[in-house]
């Protein structure tokens, strides 16, 4: 029987009674009258839903290569957005990655950043080149997805994210989601390949509901990681005249009070280009009169990297034959190097107009610095210590585009746009912990951080630092911020390699060299080991250098020697932010 046309409900939900009440079995209708009479009973209001038989949430892997946080952050957003959608994310920063997690893993996404030239993130090389070897394990149906963030103003664009893909595939990983390569401005493309990578990677009935991802919402993001105003109250070349280096200390202040910055954490700073370089490039370009285009290239367009899209691009929307046969011969990588977009105009000349000539930039990427103050010592301030970039190539002065922004057009009493990069992988250790700090040139920045912050929690740890630059006399950057530290004991030891004082170049790794017995011994009393600065060709020294410290001072193979910096690495004792 099912119910009469009289039932009190409109005539579509008798339709709907009779479909399920008209071809239930006994048990079911007793079950179905019960279940009515017991609802009445309670009370309840509302219809409860049927609870869903208990299904254990689908497993998914997600794990990070990231040096500055961009892609351990993303990972956090899919993990959120997996974890809505009913799937049980779990996120491995590569740094901790056991191989062996892979293989058991049913989905896996990796979100590879590449630094470097076309290097992996410091803190995941050894699980890189673990993945790389004859021991990786088979993947044979773990499916996967690839998201690389880079940088197109290099020569191996995303190289890293592009080898892991290719690798999970070899290792008989099944591909379910297509790689997606994100330039600087990744914010869009990220989010719109994590809303896809959850859809695919939800098996159906995961008991979620598929979201939309809006990573660029304003909602969840933390006041303290807003774009805020600063004041400059100092400006000051700390290199003397004679120096043929210019490094200057910034001294920022902030009304309604500072980001909630901690010793080891960076700024991002949004800088204008040089209106002179601005105009040439319109002048070359034949758009010299154009006032609007001026002012968004100058505000907010990055108009000097000139990379190989840049150069597709420009072949395509100009139809320019000679730039067509550079791409055409495989000479446009080669003819990048050491140019800039205005080299391109310069040198291929063609009739371009506004449009086109904007859709070869990109936005104007912020610059990060490290915050060289505490604020546990100097308040609501935050200091920063910037270099400015010049150099010559293909016969024209070249100028950073931030670091001159800053050096040569910022004065005292003007402001600044600034953003916190928190950096949780750089931070002090307890306050009993010995540090010690490599940091030349601009690499010592975040040790004026660490070592206020020792002397205002009066840490009993001791710190040892490690500087170096060109000359004592005119380089010698914070010296007398060192000198006050080594009197009132913030700073326990300090050594110095000045290159250009002796015939004899001397850099801080001979400096870690020489003293290589205490150096060995501080690591074994549970000292930590900090390195900022130059990721070219530094960073990779001091590294060989505390091997060979280890080889030497406790008679060790190579092979024992590496095992015990890479220890120091996985006991997160040796830290790295360079750049
Ligand atoms: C986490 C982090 C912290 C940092 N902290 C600091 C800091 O404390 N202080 C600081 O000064 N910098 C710091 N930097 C570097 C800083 O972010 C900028 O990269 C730097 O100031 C250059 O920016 P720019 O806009 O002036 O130069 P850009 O306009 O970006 O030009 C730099 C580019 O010019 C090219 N170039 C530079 N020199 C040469 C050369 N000799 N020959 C050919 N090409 C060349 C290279 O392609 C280089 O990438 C940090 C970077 C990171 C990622
Ligand atoms: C010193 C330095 C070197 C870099 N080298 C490369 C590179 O070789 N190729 C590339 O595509 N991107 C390169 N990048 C860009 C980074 O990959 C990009 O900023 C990315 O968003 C960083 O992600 P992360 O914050 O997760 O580390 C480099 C960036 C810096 C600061």
């Amino acid at each position: 029987m099912s119910p009469p046309k009289t039932a009190p409900f409109a005539e579509e939900e008798i339709d709907l009674l009779n479909r399920v009440v008209g071809t239930a079995s006994p048990v079911q209708r007793a079950w179905l009258a019960g279940f009515l009479a017991g609802l009445d009973a309670s009370g309840a209001a509302v219809l409860p839903h049927p609870a869903a038989p208990a299904r254990p949430a689908e497993p998914l892997t997600i794990i990070y290569a990231s040096e500055s946080g961009n892609s351990e952050k993303l990972a956090g957003d899919l993990a959120k957005a997996a974890r809505k959608n009913g799937l049980k994310p779990t996120v491995i920063d590569m740094a901790d990655l056991e191989l062996s997690a892979l293989a058991s893993a049913k989905r896996l996404v990796m979100i590879a950043a590449t630094w470097g030239e076309g290097e992996p993130p410091a803190r995941a090389v050894r699980a890189y080149n673990e993945l790389m070897g004859e021991g990786a394990p088979r993947l044979d149906g773990v499916e996967f997805g690839v998201l690389a963030l880079g940088d197109t103003a290099y020569a191996e664009f995303c190289a890293i994210g592009r080898k892991i893909d290719e690798r999970l595939a070899a290792l008989g990983g099944k591909r379910v989601v297509d790689r997606v390569d994100c330039d600087l401005d990744f914010t869009e493309p990220a989010a719109r390949w994590i809303g896809d990578a959850v859809k695919v990677l939800t098996p159906p009935n995961a008991g979620g509901r598929v979201i939309e991802v809006d990573f660029g919402a304003k909602a969840g993001a933390s006041a303290s990681t807003d774009i805020v105003e600063a004041e400059i109250i100092e400006h000051v070349d700390l290199n003397s005249s004679r120096s043929d280096k210019e490094t200057i200390h910034l001294a920022l202040s902030f009304e309604g009070g500072a980001p909630a910055y901690e010793p080891g954490d960076s700024l991002d700073l949004y800088a204008e280009n040089d209106p002179t370089y601005v105009d040439e490039l319109l002048k070359i370009a034949g758009l010299a009169n154009d006032e609007k285009l001026r002012a968004d290239f100058i505000k907010s367009r990055d108009v000097t990297t000139l990379s190989l899209k840049t150069i597709e691009t420009y072949a395509a929307s100009t139809g320019h034959q000679y730039v067509k046969a550079l791409l055409a011969d495989g000479q446009a990588k080669e003819w990048i190097a050491g140019r800039q977009l205005i080299d391109l105009i310069a040198t291929f000349p063609i009739s371009i107009d506004a449009e086109k000539l904007r859709a070869l930039t990109r936005p104007l990427a912020p610059r990060a610095y490290s915050i060289a103050s505490s604020r546990r010592e100097i308040g609501d301030e935050a200091h920063l210590l910037i270099s400015a970039v010049r150099y010559d190539s293909h016969g024209r002065a070249r100028k950073g585009v931030a670091s001159n922004y800053v050096a040569e057009r910022l004065k005292r009493g003007q402001h600044v746009r600034v953003k916190l990069k928190p950096n949780r992988h750089f931070a002090l250790p307890a306050p009993d912990k010995d540090i010690i700090m490599v940091g030349p040139g601009t690499g010592v920045a975040p040790f004026r951080a660490f070592v206020q912050e020792r002397r205002a929690t009066k840490s009993s740890g001791r710190s040892w630092l490690f500087f170096g630059d060109r000359t004592f006399t005119h380089d010698f950057l914070y010296q007398l911020d060192w000198q006050d530290a080594l009197k009132d004991g913030a700073l326990t030891r300090m050594d110095v390699a000045f290159s250009r004082d002796t015939p004899e170049k001397v850099y801080v790794q001979n400096k870690l060299w020489q003293r290589r017995a205490d150096l060995i011994q501080w690591l074994d009393d549970g000292a930590y080991f900090y390195v900022c600065g130059d990721a070219k060709a530094m960073a990779k020294d001091v590294r060989a250098a505390l091997v060979r410290a280890y080889a030497d001072v406790k008679t060790l193979s190579p092979e024992a020697a590496e095992k015990a910096v890479t220890t120091l690495e996985r006991e997160k004792r040796y830290l790295q932010d360079t750049y």
